[in-house]
């Protein structure tokens, strides 16, 4: 069977089978906090069935399938790892990438052991850009030390996290940086064979994506050595989730895997399999261009290098910024975004809707995996989503349960049968019913220390940031 050919019965699974996404808007969350911007898309967006969480249009909205604009997009950090090519404008032929220094890494890696290019990496101090920022040589090393003689390489182009569109630009306007850091990864764990798991939500990565695949193969770029494949999903969010992607990739139903074992041992096809985040591969080429203390040297305390952020429309200057961890949260509102369109700070979503709300009086803090781990936040995939004091907590916390409770997979209990009761008690909330505390915080705590994976505990994690961060204006209902 073919990557992606389904099993009977698996398409009730997605959303957007047989939707173009070009009749679409979007229901996202950067979309929701931005919705006065244009309330007749925003209607549109949430009577639509299905509803679509994110287009990777957060700069823009509400956005909607058909209409386009190019983002502002800007480097802060003091080296541009990342945003070189897309801030050129895109590359997507293969001769002007090279022309501009493309494939080298790729060649310099090849004359390296695997091995010396796993401690390069290791040394970069290079951490999964796709959410939990896992060290990449700690997760490369236990792939190489798989005895098995197929391996596989996953790119995870799946950005589900509302608000961000990071991988968004970097696959539209670098295709072969992703194919060349996918390439680089490979080589050093061994594996012959790779696949790009790419939202439906992204047509036009798509199709700049596969013609960059034909471009690559016609060349001869990377083969023999190693197969790379698109495979375009059909619209499940929770499919951005490792295990999940893979059973996809598999033809399954895209349910979470129980762990161990580790997809490092028995990954894609019962095979050990490297899963890597986009923006995580695009570091790639520049750290083996220019060596694992170039990029250790960018960033601050234990998160090192670039980090691209995506601000929404309701900052005055929205887009993508490559900025160096150690920046404040402050300077993302007042220097790259250059504050609110409308109305006041009311609270800064960073990292998607599974992890928390940042109020205005934590903006000191400084983007590092830790640091925003200490205030009950998160780094997350880079997505920054401002709300204005004209958008009551509750019903924030009402869109995230919406959310929720309609990506969740159905693989475990508390978040099944759980989110789907938070979601009513939460709306009946935001609409002026009373709340029902106590049953609110033992779904909470079921969810916090029972689910399966991250997509349950980032719920519980975002109830439990709000409820401490707006304690006082939850008062109301919470008591
Ligand atoms: C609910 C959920 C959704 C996720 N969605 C994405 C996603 O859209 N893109 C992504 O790269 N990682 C996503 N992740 C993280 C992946 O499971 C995985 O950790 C990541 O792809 C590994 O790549 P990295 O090491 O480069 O970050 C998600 C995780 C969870 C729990
Ligand atoms: S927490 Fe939710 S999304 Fe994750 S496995 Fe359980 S049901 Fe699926």
């Amino acid at each position: 069977m073919r990557p992606s050919q389904h099993h009977g019965g698996v398409h009730a699974f997605y959303h957007l089978v047989q939707h173009p996404i070009a009749d679409c808007a979007c229901a996202g969350l950067a979309c929701f906090a931005a919705r006065a911007n244009r309330p007749e898309r925003w209607q549109t967006a949430i009577g639509q069935k299905p509803i679509v969480y994110c287009l990777g249009k957060c700069y823009d909205g509400p956005s909607d399938g058909k209409h386009d604009v190019r983002p502002h997009i800007g480097s802060h950090a003091r080296r541009t790892v990342l945003l070189d090519n897309v801030l050129a404008g895109g590359v997507r032929d293969l001769a002007v990438y090279r022309e501009r220094g493309g494939g080298v890494a790729f060649a310099s890696a090849q004359t390296l052991t695997p091995n010396e290019v796993v401690r390069m990496v290791h040394d970069a101090g290079l951490r999964g850009r796709g959410g939990a920022g896992f060290p990449a040589g700690i997760k490369w090393q236990a792939v190489v030390n798989e005895p098995a003689s197929i391996k596989y390489l996953v790119v995870n182009a799946d950005e589900g996290d509302p608000g961000a569109f990071s991988d968004r630009l970097l696959l539209e306007d670098d295709p072969f940086r992703v194919i060349e850091g996918a390439a680089i990864a490979a080589y050093a764990v061994g594996a012959s064979r790779g696949y790009i798991y790419l939202r439906k939500e992204y047509p036009v990565a798509a199709q700049v994506v596969s013609q960059a695949l034909e471009q690559a193969r016609a060349a001869g770029w990377l083969q023999p050595a190693f197969e790379l494949e698109l495979v375009v999903g059909q619209g499940a969010y929770i499919c951005g989730e490792e295990t999940a992607l893979l059973n996809a990739l598999e033809g399954r139903r895209p349910e979470v895997r129980q762990r161990p074992p580790q997809i490092t041992h028995h990954g894609l096809f019962g095979a050990p399999t490297l899963v890597h985040n986009v923006e995580t591969l695009c570091s790639l080429p520049w750290i083996v261009t220019h060596g694992a203390a170039a990029h250790a040297d960018l960033g601050f305390s234990r998160s090192r290098g670039t980090k691209l952020l995506s601000l929404n429309s309701l900052f005055r200057r929205p887009g993508l910024y490559e900025v160096e961890f150690g920046i404040s949260l402050a300077d993302i509102v007042g220097q790259l975004g250059q504050g609110l369109r409308r109305g006041n700070l009311k609270g800064l979503m960073v990292g998607g809707p599974l992890a928390g709300i940042v109020p205005p009086e934590l903006l000191a803090t400084r983007l590092g995996y830790e640091e925003m781990q200490a205030i009950d936040c998160a780094v997350g995939h880079g997505g920054v989503i401002a709300f204005a004091d004209d958008t009551p907590i509750m019903s924030i916390i009402a869109e995230v349960f919406r959310f929720g409770a309609r990506e969740s997979c159905g693989e475990c209990t508390p978040c099944h049968f759980g989110t789907p009761v938070l979601a009513a008690l939460v709306d009946a909330a935001a609409a002026g019913a009373s709340i029902d505390a106590a049953r609110f915080q033992r779904l909470i705590d079921a969810l916090a220390a029972t689910s399966l994976c991250g997509h349950g505990r980032g719920l519980a994690e975002f109830a439990l940031s709000v409820q401490r961060h707006y304690r006082a204006e939850l008062q109301t209902w919470f008591g």
